[in-house]
């Protein structure tokens, strides 16, 4: 098939990239490249012998968008394109209800005037809000605490709405849990704008000696040893999931809309992220004990049943797989694609 990739030269859209190529797939890539660089594209070109064809546009800009299918016979969307920084949300809400929104409008507008009603959504773990009953499983109550996550949230509604007025479309909505590491190439990965917010790129900075310490947010939850504990998922597992997703839509002719987590059913603490990450590195992490993080809470963690039974697919690598690709790429790429 050839698939449109938006936000694909980011973080999890370039390990796609790398998994779609590889079964075969053609690569159409949009992005607008506020928090990716084009040098992921190009090292994904390298990893897999394939030409990605790469459109600079924004999905704000409906007319760039409806050019895109008028150019190309896009056979299925993989959606990645968003903003996603919990923080900057709260600060920035119609910047963030703009982008994601109304980018998912538009895409959507288009694929519909081409007949392409194929589409696989990034959403997020963020919409079971706080947690009332581990590990979580796709019927979980929604609910979200940030514009960022009630973003991914209004999406998914707008999915089913959307599916619900017309069944020719077959939609995937794919929640993530905490993507982490590699490729294990080291060349491609995660290339935080600024300090990173999360936990594992922000350790691997301090590894690699361009931040002084980490701050642990509380260590007075609930959990093994009162530090927070998330599903770590490794991104090129992660991108694989996509390629099932799709592989699952195409397999029929008619509609369909599904939910599916994608996470190993495993959670860590902050500690034990800390400790597997010195051993893989080899190199010292000093970190401090602070209050907690607004917004954090104790312990999320997937089940993994339905994905499993679903898609016929499940996380392969385990936390050590995750901090030694983590760590080989920021060894080798200490300041990003910039390096
Ligand atoms: C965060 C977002 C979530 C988003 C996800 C994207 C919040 C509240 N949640 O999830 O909406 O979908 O990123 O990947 O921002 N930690 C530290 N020190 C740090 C950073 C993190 O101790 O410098 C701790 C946190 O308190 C948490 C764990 O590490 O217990 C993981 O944090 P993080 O990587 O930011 O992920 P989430 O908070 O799960």
């Amino acid at each position: 098939m050839q698939i449109l990739i938006t936000g694909g030269a980011g973080y999890i859209g370039s390990h796609t990239c790398v998994e779609l190529a590889a079964a075969g797939h053609d690569l159409v890539v949009l992005d607008n490249f506020v928090n990716s660089n084009p040098a992921s594209l190009m090292r994904v070109e390298h990893i897999t012998g394939r030409k990605i064809t790469l459109i600079t546009a924004d999905l704000c800009h409906a007319a760039d968008v409806s050019a895109v299918f008028a150019a190309h016979a896009i056979d299925a969307v993989i959606h990645f394109a968003g903003l996603k920084a919990v923080g900057e949300s709260n600060d920035k809400p119609l910047l963030y209800y703009h982008n994601n929104i109304t980018g998912t409008l538009n895409l959507l507008q288009a694929m519909d005037a081409a007949n392409c009603r194929q589409l696989v959504f990034s959403s997020s773990a963020t919409v079971y809000g706080v947690p009332q009953k581990l590990p979580l499983t796709e019927d979980h109550p929604l609910s979200a605490t940030n514009p960022y996550g009630r973003s991914k949230l209004m999406i998914e509604e707008i999915l089913r709405d959307l599916y619900q007025s017309d069944a020719r479309w077959r939609l995937a909505i794919l929640r993530y849990f905490n993507p982490v590491g590699a490729h294990e190439s080291g060349l491609i990965g995660e290339d935080p704008l600024g300090p990173p917010n999360n936990l594992m790129p922000f350790v691997a900075q301090v590894a690699g000696g361009r931040r002084d310490k980490l701050s642990v947010w509380g260590k007075d939850y609930p959990t093994i040893d009162g530090t927070g504990v998330r599903d770590y998922i490794h991104v090129v597992d992660l991108a694989a999931g996509h390629v099932k997703a799709l592989d699952k839509l195409s397999a029929h002719h008619q509609g369909k809309c599904f939910v599916v987590n994608l996470g190993t059913g495993t959670g860590y603490s902050v500690m034990q992220v800390i400790e597997n990450f010195k051993r893989a590195s080899n190199r010292d992490i000093p970190y401090q004990i602070c209050p907690r993080r607004a917004g954090d809470v104790a312990e999320v963690v997937a089940s993994p049943d339905f994905a499993r039974e679903f898609l016929g697919w499940e996380a392969q690598r385990g936390l050590d797989e995750m901090c030694r690709d983590h760590w080989r790429w920021q060894a080798n790429n200490p300041n990003g694609f910039a390096s």
